[in-house]
Formats: structure tokens, C-alpha cells, sequence
């Protein structure tokens, strides 16, 4: 899981890569490189760490010539080192190429090259791209890649460029990720929009087993059987600013604050003046639902958080019944799934390698798939047959957050649509859910307003090695999202149980001031809660509670309580998140870590 940036154009290409690569860190970035095609030669730079070390390099020894391409890495094969670092190239170093995927067969085609005597220098699977080229080179650049590409196996985004080429760059794109920047005399390629956003918003989306040719004044796009194809321009709306992190020190709490815009950008563009649902790219019918007799919501970590919402917000308005499942999972354990299956995907990215995959192996059994995105032209959202685009704005930090509460709110609305189709639901009751969604931005506000208290619990709680997430249906689940958040980005173990579970083992853990944040918010749960709260505060935790308006009782089972502002019980989720996810935030900034690129994560997990 990396990510790739080219470029041919007349200004210094090494700007344009580094500039591209920043917004591209959240792919990966255990090393960074570039190579840079002088059309004497190709003068290469790579490095393994962040960014910086390549950039504080080319400010050393700047590199001249306008058109090369760059990589910030994310180690599959091979360790992070200089060496395995992007480009990589054949063995008289005229072709450099940078990859994104994987290359499943490398080992095989390794073993073969290394027999016809090439030597390698890197662990990499990629390496073995350089060299197949180089192998079916004979002057001519384009029909050398088409020879060496239909030799791979795997997912690939890739960048090449040649010495003998000076005037042209190719990019290849099968399942990992590849968009193609059009310019004024200048042309560019990148795994992402941001990438490319200050200098053009025209973009190719590339399609699968095609092939760019970009020269400086022209892109030529051609099929699997190199076929010119002719592309349309997707034009990218969205500002750059909003890539950015617009005064906030981290980009995590930057889209934390987003959240009110993103839950109502979210929810207005799905309704229209009569407030009805209108999901645009959503063709369900109800001759459709009611062929449906089961739908699967799968999905990877925090989505996979949204998801178990989504379970229970389907079943409850559209009486369908439900499983949610982890993506990596559900493909392994046979289930059961036919025409008669709705899958719905979430997925923030859209590229979730095990997202994607349990998508295609329920379309295979010939069920229908909706996608939940937040990435327009991400490969989950054009292999589904249904999308609904989360509004939430391109999220950066690797933590997901807003890209959560409006998965939820998304969820929501397909829940509503479902049911109203099906009249399983009274139209008071769709205008009540509707009216209390309508709120939720300015309810989010308020919690938003109030963070001072919850930095000071953050304080309180900085040092404990272990804490306990707690609750009861929805809060359950929001539990598993509190928990994640802060186990990601601040090393601070923590788990979350379903509250009435702790009795039959967990319990033991508890021990004088560890951590336990209880969330009460459903009337029905909540002296329920209340008794477990007292529970572990009688052996000794420090218990932060999180409740809605005016439920003072809590105070009895609590050390701390933050409130959140009353709520339907139904939509608290996307409320009682809000205080977890800040206080992540803080323990984090307070023990030091590095907010915004926890160790050992990527911000889209594009490997199985
Ligand atoms: C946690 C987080 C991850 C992602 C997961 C799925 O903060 O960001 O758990 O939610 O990797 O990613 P997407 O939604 O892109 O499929």
C-alpha cells in the first residue's frame, strides 16, 4: 500500500513530485523516492523513512529536468530500507518504475529472470516490473510494457519511465488505484485527487488493463488489447484547502470539527423539498427489496463500527434481517449468499483490498452490492451496482472519524429509504427521524463546544496503560469505536465489551484508577448501565461516563460525566462518538504520539 505520483510538464519535476507525495503520506510512509528522467540518464533518489529525508536530499543536491515520478512507500515485501525504497529499475538503471499493489507471481517471475542472469537488488516484488520491461525492450517503450504487464499477477498502479523517453511517461493501472491529471502543457499521474489538486482539477479515473501515454501536450488512453479509449474528464469540485489542515495542528481533530458539515452535506443532498429521500445512484426498487431476504453489511475496522449500527437501523425500520460482518471474514466462512442478498460494503477509501475482495466474491454469487464511499472513482464504488457517496471531504488523518459519523448517517438513510419502500415504517415516523437527523450538526456543535472538559479527562487518564470501553446495544457498538480510536492513536491499550458481558470474566481486570468509559445512552438500557458502572467502580475504576441530557442519576456510578445533548435514542451513535473520538485526540497529543500517522497503520489498507 503505497502511493505514486508523475509527472511531464516544464516545471522542475522534483517540486511537483514532493508536493504530490506530501498528500499521499497516508498511504504509506515508511520510505519515500524518486527518479527523474534527465534524457541523459535517470538520476534517482530514495530513502527509506518519511518524506522529508528525500525532500531534505533534493534541497541538498536539487536535480534538474521536468518530467520523473515518486513513491512514498509502505512495506509489503521486503523491510523499509534504501533499497527496497521506489524506483526501482533494471539492471543498466534506463528504466525506473514506481508501484502501487501487489505482484502476486513475483517469486515466480524472479526465479526466471534471475535464471536468464539478471541480478536484483531489492527484496521487492516490484523490481521484477523493471526487469521484465528491460527483458521485452527492444525500442519501443509502449509495446515492451504491454509485453511485461501481461506477465503479472496481482493488483498493480504503476509509473514508468525511460531513459530513451525523455518526452513520455506510461502509467498502468489493474485493482490498485491510478488517476491521470490534465494540464496546460503539462501532465500528470498520482494514486490520488489531492496528489494533484494545486495545479489541475481534470482528471482520466483509469479503468482496469488500462494504459496512459502522457507527453507533455497530450494523454492517450488505450485498453488490454491497446485499443485507443476514449476517456471523459471527471472534473474535481472540491478545494484544496480542503485537503489541507486549515489552521488545526493535526488534520485528526481538523475533521473531528468537520463533522457537523460533513453529517449535514451528508443528509441535504439526499432530500429533496419535501423532504423525501432521493439517493441518486441508487436504483433499489421496491420490486427489488422485496426480493431481498437477507442483507450482509461487511466492512474493516471503524466501517466495520458503522456497520453494526447499520444492522440495527435496517432491521428496526425496514424488518430485514441483518448480519454484519468483517470483510477479511466474510469470505472465508462460506456465507451463505445469493441473488436474494443485498451486500452492502462501507468502505471510507473505497480501495479496502478485503472490502473489495468479499464485494466481488457476493457478486459472484450473484448478489446485488451496495457501496457506502467517501471516494468518487475508488474501485469499490464502481464495482458495486449501487453507490451512495458519503459527503464527508477527502480525510486524511489515518484515524477515521468523519468519515464514520456520516457512514452512519448514510446508513441511516438507507435504513429509512428501505423501509418507506417497503411500508414498514409510519410517514410520521420517517419525518420524526428525518427532523432529528436535521439537528444532529448542531448537536454535534455543542459537544464540539465542550471540548475543554473533555481534554481535562484526557489529563486525568494519560498515563493508564489499560482502560475498558463499556455498553449496551447501540452504545456497544460505539464502545468498539471509542476503544479502536484510542488504541490506534495512542498505544493505549483498551477494549470494549458489551456492558452485561464483564460479569463473566472481564471483570477481573478491573483494578484501582484503570480507565472504564461507560456509555449510557438508551433510556430503555440505562439503569442497566447504571448497575454495571457501579460494578467496576466498586472494585476501584475511575468511570467516565457518557450520557444524554439530564440523566443526572449517572452521577451516582461515575467519576466523570460528559453529557451529550438529548437525543432520540435511535441516532445517539452519531453523538456519543463525538466525546470518544476527542478524547483519543488528547491522550494522544498529550502522551506524545504522532496524531495523524499512528505507527504501523496506513490510511488505506490496500493488502489483504
Ligand atoms: C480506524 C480506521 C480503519 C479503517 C479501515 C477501513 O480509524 O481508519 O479501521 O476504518 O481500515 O478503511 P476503509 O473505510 O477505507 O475501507
Amino acid at each position: 500500500m503505497c502511493g505514486i505520483v508523475g509527472y511531464i510538464g516544464n516545471k522542475k519535476a522534483t517540486d511537483v513530485l514532493v508536493e504530490g507525495l506530501s498528500k499521499l503520506e497516508y498511504r504509506g510512509y515508511d520510505s519515500a523516492g524518486a527518479a527523474i528522467n534527465t534524457g541523459e540518464s535517470l538520476q534517482v533518489r530514495k530513502f527509506k523513512g518519511r518524506l522529508a529525508v528525500l525532500e531534505e536530499n533534493l534541497k541538498n543536491f536539487p536535480v534538474e529536468g521536468n518530467l520523473g515520478i515518486g513513491h512514498t512507500r509502505w512495506a509489503t515485501h521486503g523491510a523499509p530500507s534504501d533499497k527496497n525504497s521506489h524506483p526501482h529499475l533494471n539492471m543498466d538503471e534506463t528504466i525506473a518504475v514506481v508501484h502501487n499493489g501487489i505482484i502476486e507471481n513475483y517469486m515466480e517471475l524472479k526465479e526466471e529472470l534471475m535464471s536468464e542472469g539478471v541480478v536484483f537488488k531489492s527484496e521487492t516484488d516490484t523490481e521484477v516490473v523493471a526487469h521484465l520491461i528491460d527483458k521485452y525492450y527492444k525500442g519501443d517503450l509502449f509495446d515492451a510494457v504491454y509485453k511485461a504487464v501481461a506477465k503479472l499477477r496481482g493488483a498493480y498502479a504503476l509509473g514508468i519511465t525511460c531513459k530513451d523517453y525523455p518526452d513520455m511517461l506510461i502509467a498502468v493501472r489493474k485493482d490498485s488505484p491510478l488517476i491521470v491529471g490534465l494540464g496546460e502543457g503539462e501532465n500528470f499521474i498520482a494514486s490520488d485527487i489531492p496528489a494533484i489538486l494545486k495545479y489541475t482539477r481534470d482528471i482520466y479515473l483509469l479503468e482496469n488493463g488500462e494504459v496512459a501515454v502522457l507527453t507533455r501536450d497530450d494523454v492517450k488512453v488505450y485498453n488490454e488489447n491497446k485499443e485507443e479509449v476514449k476517456k471523459e474528464v471527471y472534473h474535481v469540485t472540491w478545494d484544496v484547502e480542503a485537503a489541507s489542515k486549515g489552521g488545526y495542528d493535526h488534520f485528526m481533530i481538523k475533521e473531528i470539527n468537520e463533522q457537523p458539515n460533513g453529517v449535514k452535506e451528508t443528509l441535504v443532498r439526499r432530500l429533496d423539498e419535501n423532504r423525501n429521500i432521493k439517493l441518486d445512484n441508487i436504483n433499489l426498487t421496491k420490486e427489488d427489496l422485496d426480493k431481498i431476504n437477507k442483507v450482509y453489511i461487511v466492512a474493516c475496522g471503524t466501517a466495520y463500527h458503522a456497520g453494526l449500527v447499520g444492522r440495527y437501523a435496517i432491521e428496526k425500520f425496514a424488518k430485514i434481517p441483518v448480519e454484519t460482518d468483517v470483510a477479511s471474514e466474510f469470505r472465508y466462512r462460506d456465507p451463505f449468499v445469493d441473488e436474494n442478498t443485498l451486500l452492502i460494503v462501507v468502505s471510507q477509501s473505497g480501495e479496502t483490498a478485503d472490502t473489495l475482495a468479499a464485494l466481488r466474491e457476493a457478486k459472484s454469487k450473484g448478489a446485488r452490492i451496495l457501496a457506502i464511499t467517501n471516494v468518487v472513482g475508488s474501485s469499490i464504488s464502481r464495482e458495486a451496482d449501487d453507490v451512495f457517496y458519503t459527503w464527508a471531504g477527502p480525510e486524511i488523518a489515518v484515524a477515521s472519524t468523519k468519515a464514520y459519523t456520516t457512514q452512519l448517517v448514510s446508513l441511516y438513510m438507507i435504513a429509512l429509504d428501505m423501509a418507506m419502500k417497503k411500508g414498514t415504517i409510519t410517514q410520521e415516523f420517517y419525518n420524526q427521524v428525518i427532523n432529528d437527523l436535521e439537528n444532529i450538526p448542531s448537536k454535534i456543535e455543542e459537544i464540539l463546544n465542550n471540548s475543554d472538559e473533555i481534554e481535562k479527562i484526557a489529563e486525568e487518564i494519560k498515563e493508564a496503560k489499560n482502560a475498558f470501553y463499556i455498553g449496551r446495544g447501540l452504545d456497544y457498538y460505539v464502545a468498539m469505536e471509542g476503544a479502536l480510536k484510542i488504541k490506534e492513536i495512542s498505544y493505549m491499550h483498551a477494549e470494549a465489551f458489551a456492558a452485561g458481558e464483564l460479569k463473566h470474566g472481564t471483570i477481573a481486570l478491573i483494578e484501582e484508577n484503570i480507565p472504564v468509559v461507560a456509555i449510557a445512552s438508551q433510556g430503555s438500557l440505562f439503569e442497566k448501565m447504571v448497575s454495571n458502572m457501579e460494578e467496576v467502580k466498586a472494585r476501584g475504576a475511575y468511570v467516565i461516563a457518557v450520557a444524554q441530557e439530564g440523566n443526572k442519576e449517572v452521577e451516582k456510578a461515575a467519576d466523570r460525566v460528559i453529557y451529550i445533548p438529548k437525543v432520540n435514542d435511535i441516532l445517539a451513535s452519531i453523538l456519543t462518538v463525538i466525546p470518544l473520538q476527542l478524547l483519543s485526540y488528547y491522550v494522544s497529543v498529550k502522551r506524545g504520539c504522532d496524531v495523524d500517522k499512528p505507527r504501523n497503520l496506513a490510511k488505506s489498507v490496500t493488502v489483504e
